[in-house]
């Protein structure tokens, strides 16, 4: 079977270009993370969720195994009000 010789250097590229976009992207989205895999279809307890854990360990991906809150935890919420007029 012949090979298209020409359309080698285009179809390299391409490929090393997609290959390069997706694995940055990849590398983008853990680095925000704590290195794992970004959450999908979160809900507004997921999101409680993250604040708390925002709250215990400095980052909506930080999880512990330490049962006793540190001592900012009883101080740092953040307590949503409604505007009154
Ligand atoms: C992203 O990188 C991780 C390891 O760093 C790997 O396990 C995962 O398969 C990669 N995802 C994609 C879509 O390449």
């Amino acid at each position: 079977m012949p090979l298209p010789w020409e359309a080698t250097i285009p179809f390299a590229l391409l490929t090393v270009m997609f290959g390069a976009a997706g694995t940055l992207f990849n590398v983008s989205q853990r680095a925000q993370n704590l290195g794992k895999p970004p959450r999908y279809h979160i809900d507004d307890w997921d999101e409680m969720m993250m604040e708390r854990d925002k709250r215990l360990t400095g980052h909506r991906r930080g999880q512990r195994t330490d049962p006793v809150a540190p001592e900012r935890f009883s101080t740092n919420s953040v307590w949503y009000t409604d505007k009154t007029q």
